[in-house]
């Protein structure tokens, strides 16, 4: 019986033990993956002598091939950087990319993070405020999405013209630093207004059809049920996807201008009636890169008239 009783104390203590290191070592776990030292990843960084970046592009998938469109002058991975997000996606690389596009020094973040693959806003958003730490003082962000506009069927190529962020945690939420920018942050324009008509203008150029849209992001990874998709709609948004908005307030909280172009790859389901996968949306994705490559270095050539 005492040797019971003995057996039962020293098994609660071993739980309480496990309890509290658990407890415990999860917390510092979280706490050290939650927030990137934005300075330390920085300092981390190389530029390639004499480089100055000016304008940072995002490369949404398919548009991977920019990078083989670069006079390249540098790259780092993302691994290479301390505390720094890496993409768990298929299809997602991780590396920046510095050189000269249509010689505009630039950087490409070449791969994303995504809060659905359980990165805090705040790393989500951390390489796209490196850019701008960096000195890009303009940001292009490019992505894939789904249409809830009949009149934008899969191959469309979208100048977003306004965003709805509000279905996604704010990047903005806790302790201001006001290093990066002010507390609240003035988003009646995301995208800038002269930016979008360079767009327009290196579109009509390349004789590249272009619409306007407005933008709307979910958290994913799901794809939107027909409910979703007929509510996003009756809010008038165009394009949605799981990325892209979140990023542009953390850009605008830093006073970037941004320009944003979305590559629809699907109809959502209040559009038609197919299914959507990931693989489907990667080859619509891929086989639109080449126009979207042809916009973007067309707009750069806009930007330096
Ligand atoms: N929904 C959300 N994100 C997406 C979609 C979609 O239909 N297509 C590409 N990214």
């Amino acid at each position: 019986m005492k040797k019971f009783r003995i057996t039962i104390i020293l098994a609660s203590l071993l739980c309480l033990a496990s309890l509290c290191m658990t407890g415990c070592g999860g917390e510092s776990q979280q706490a050290e993956s939650d927030s990137v030292d934005l300075q330390a990843a920085v300092d981390s960084i190389q530029l390639p002598d004499g480089f100055k970046p000016e304008i940072g592009i995002v490369l949404g998938s398919g548009l991977g091939g920019l990078a083989d469109e670069v006079d390249v002058a540098g790259r780092i991975s993302y691994s290479e950087i301390p505390g720094f997000p890496r993409s768990t996606v298929e299809g997602h690389k991780g590396e920046y990319v510095f050189g000269y596009l249509e010689g505009v020094p630039v950087i490409l973040m070449n791969g994303r993070v995504h809060y659905y693959e359980g990165y805090s806003m705040e790393e989500v958003v951390a390489p796209d405020r490196i850019m701008a730490l960096l000195g890009a003082k303009t940001v292009i962000l490019t992505n894939a999405s789904g249409s809830l506009n009949p009149d934008f069927p899969p191959g469309t190529l979208v100048c977003i013209k306004d965003q709805i962020a509000s279905f996604v945690p704010s990047p903005l939420i806790g302790p201001n630093d006001e290093n990066l920018g002010e507390r609240f942050v003035d988003m009646s324009e995301p995208y800038d207004k002269d930016l979008r008509k360079l767009l327009h203008k290196a579109a009509k150029e390349e004789g590249i059809a272009l619409e306007d849209g407005v933008f709307l992001q979910v958290t994913g990874p799901q794809f939107e049920s027909k409910a979703e998709a007929e509510l996003y709609a009756s809010l008038g948004a165009d394009t949605v996807s799981m990325s892209t908005a979140c990023e542009t307030l953390a850009l605008r909280h830093m006073g970037v201008k941004c320009l944003g172009i979305s590559c629809v790859t699907n109809f959502c389901p209040n559009c038609a009636d197919e299914n959507v996968n990931h693989d489907d949306v990667q080859e619509a994705a891929d086989r639109l890169g080449a126009d979207m490559i042809r916009l973007v270095k067309g707009t750069l050539r806009q930007m330096s008239k």
